[in-house]
């Protein structure tokens, strides 16, 4: 089982006035999949000092394996989540964030508008997720079933793929 967190943007539901059913859809699904335990949720403002510094104690002293963000992703002048996951990662893992693009403007052409990054950093992987619940629920989905593998190679449990 994989060590996850999630991390909601938001501006207004930081500030109690719009409820978050992005962080929750994010979880379901991962507790789902069977392969993680949720170990906390956090809904923060869009800020992206205070998501850095929740990023980089979740990596350094918590041990996530997985950190997912929902939000902040877009082009309004308070979307930095992106810019906030880039400046605290070791490593890029661009794949996961193209494929989710790729997948998802088959959907709706809009999902180009997302600027979300996929990196690592020292053994978690982060991944910022579009806001709305719906777009969440369909990224995650894309994604899920190859995470586990990275997962497994990213914490040394596999050390080749099968050939
Ligand atoms: N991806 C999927 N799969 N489904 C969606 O509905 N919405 C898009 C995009 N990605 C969407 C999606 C829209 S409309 C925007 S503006 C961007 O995500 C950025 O969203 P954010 O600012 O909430 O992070």
């Amino acid at each position: 089982m994989y060590k996850a967190a999630i991390i909601t943007l938001s501006d207004k539901g930081a500030a109690g006035l719009r409820r978050d059913d992005s962080g929750p859809a994010a979880a379901k699904l991962l507790q789902k999949s069977g392969e993680y335990i949720i170990e906390e949720t956090f809904l923060i403002p869009d800020d992206p000092e205070r998501l850095k510094s929740l990023l980089i104690e979740l990596c350094d002293e918590k041990g996530a394996d997985l950190i997912l963000t929902s939000g902040g992703t877009g082009f309004s002048p308070r979307d930095m989540t992106p810019e906030a996951t880039l400046a605290v990662a070791d490593r890029n893992a661009p794949g996961i964030a193209e494929y989710m693009r790729a997948r998802s403007s088959e959907i709706t052409p809009r999902a180009v508008l997302s600027r979300g990054v996929s990196v690592i950093r020292g053994q978690t992987l982060i991944i910022n997720l579009p806001g709305s619940p719906k777009a969440v629920c369909e990224n995650l989905g894309f994604i899920l079933p190859v995470l586990g593998h990275g997962l497994d190679i990213l914490k040394g449990a596999a050390g080749e793929c099968a050939r």
